[in-house]
């Protein structure tokens, strides 16, 4: 075992080596609206872990950081349902997942920010920060452009627990397993080559636990604080984006920004509202199939419902796919049902159905209203480094918190388009390798 752990270490640090950094790749010069997007764990990242990590620890670092995500999701969707800490005896260090360099101030300063499409405000770490991880602050004393909203703001009332501090509108909120307490500002956010003045923002004071992106979040949801409101004009609610697979040589995906230049070609479903999780963007799930084979699910499993917050959603914060439980393991069944008797199921971490031997997976459809979306074997499958073990990459919804949502993850959007047309309220799919 001792020797395996350290074999994939090295398979690992070696690929690390090899792909080291390019600043060519790493830093392409700016492209009108289009943002390059980068891995957290990429060479491009300033925020990758100092050392390389194994296969397996970062596999399961991923799931664990995947627990904490599903506890932020679901955790409002129950009334008065309290975060459950996640009992864990590793650290989760990093929350962000996908990154993108945004521009703030005058003159700017460069902060790696965290893609959420499940959040609606951006926040940044600013100088003097209790609790912030980075040594990347964002400086607001050094911007000409920068200014605290005060309590009057109309903008105050639409963060969440919003008091006043000093006549400074503060507000509080929860992330994962971790507390904030910011200043909501404004200063110039510059994306790629678009300057927006005036974007508000929150200025973190203070921080408990663990669980924030090191420099900040931009948040893509549809609310009143996020860049598709607070950039209507400019964008007018509409973005795409295509997520690299981190373990590829082309690392950067991109951010597009806006109408211009987005797929004309891509298959739609209707993004669907709910009134009490207006930050998700909830789609219809209808069905899916394994191999050819339409999976008997029970409907109710994959229902949407306003009331209860079930029903599926696509999320960039999480990495693998989650189903509740009774979709998980109708799904699972039949996968390994096509894989076939003799191969020996093993688990790693929280997945629970990974072989030894090589295996030829089916292909998985999710069947939405409109849209089918086949997904191939690297969006399914994590390959250890050394080849030896393969998982299925998904698992079920953790089952300490509300399970009712299902969520269509990072790891299973990875080279594919995902185009958020928001004003005629419908989500895009394609297929498009951004990294290999
Ligand atoms: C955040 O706001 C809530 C509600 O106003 C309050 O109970 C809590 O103490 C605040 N937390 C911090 C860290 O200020
Ligand atoms: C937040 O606002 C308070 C009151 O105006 C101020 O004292 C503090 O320095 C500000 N903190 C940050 C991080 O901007
Ligand atoms: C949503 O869930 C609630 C609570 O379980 C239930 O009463 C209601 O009928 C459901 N709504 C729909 C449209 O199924
Ligand atoms: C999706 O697949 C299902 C089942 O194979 C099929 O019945 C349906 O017509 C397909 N829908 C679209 C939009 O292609
Ligand atoms: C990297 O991407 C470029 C286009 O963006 C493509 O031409 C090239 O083949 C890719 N390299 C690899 C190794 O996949």
């Amino acid at each position: 075992m001792k020797q395996t752990l350290f074999l994939l270490s090295l398979a690992f640090l070696s690929f690390s080596i090899a792909h080291g950094l390019n600043p060519n790749r790493c830093d392409l010069p700016n492209q009108g609206s289009t943002l390059q997007v980068f891995h957290v764990n990429s060479p491009c990242s300033p925020l990758r872990p100092p050392e390389a990590m194994s296969w397996e620890d970062t596999v399961l670092q991923l799931q664990e950081k995947d627990e904490a995500r599903l506890q932020f999701l679901s955790s409002s969707l129950v009334a008065k349902k309290s975060v459950v800490p996640i009992a864990s005896g590793r650290q989760i260090l990093q929350s962000a997942t996908y990154i993108v360099k945004v521009q703030i101030g005058t003159p700017s300063q460069s902060m790696f920010m965290a893609v959420d499409t499940s959040n609606d405000a951006a926040w940044v770490p600013c100088s003097g920060c209790v609790g912030c991880s980075s040594s990347v602050l964002f400086d607001s004393a050094k911007s000409t452009s920068f200014k605290s909203l005060d309590c009057q703001a109309s903008q105050c009332t639409q963060v969440s627990n919003p008091k006043c501090g000093g006549n400074t509108c503060t507000f509080n909120m929860t992330y994962g397993g971790s507390n904030l307490l910011a200043n909501l500002s404004q200063d110039t956010f510059t994306l790629a080559t678009d300057p927006i003045p005036g974007y508000t923002f929150g200025c973190i004071q203070t921080t408990t636990g663990t669980s924030l992106p090191p420099q900040g979040l931009l948040g893509l949801s549809r609310g009143p604080l996020s860049l598709l409101s607070q950039a209507q004009s400019l964008y007018q609610s509409t973005f795409s984006y295509c997520l690299p697979n981190f373990r590829s040589t082309n690392f950067s995906g991109s951010l597009r920004l806006g109408p211009v230049g987005q797929p004309k070609k891509i298959k739609y479903t209707p993004l669907l509202k709910n009134p009490r999780r207006s930050s998700l963007y909830y789609v219809n799930l209808i069905g899916i199939r394994v191999g050819s084979k339409i999976v008997d699910i029970p409907p109710s499993a994959l229902a949407f419902n306003a009331t209860t917050g079930a029903g599926t959603i696509f999320d960039s914060g999480t990495v693998y796919t989650r189903l509740v439980e009774p979709v998980y393991v109708a799904v699972r069944d039949a996968f390994r049902k096509r894989i076939g008797g003799s191969a020996t199921v093993t688990s790693l971490g929280g997945f629970d159905t990974c072989y030894t031997v090589p295996i030829v997976a089916p292909t998985m459809t999710f069947i939405f209203d409109g849209m089918n979306v086949t997904l191939p074997q690297d969006n399914l499958l994590i390959h250890s480094t050394a080849g030896t073990t393969t998982c299925l990459a998904m698992a079920s919804a953790p089952n300490n918190v509300n399970s009712v949502l299902n969520v269509i993850a990072s790891m299973q959007q990875q080279n594919h388009r995902l185009l958020f047309d928001v004003p005629n309220s419908r989500l895009g799919v394609a297929r498009e390798q951004c990294s290999s």
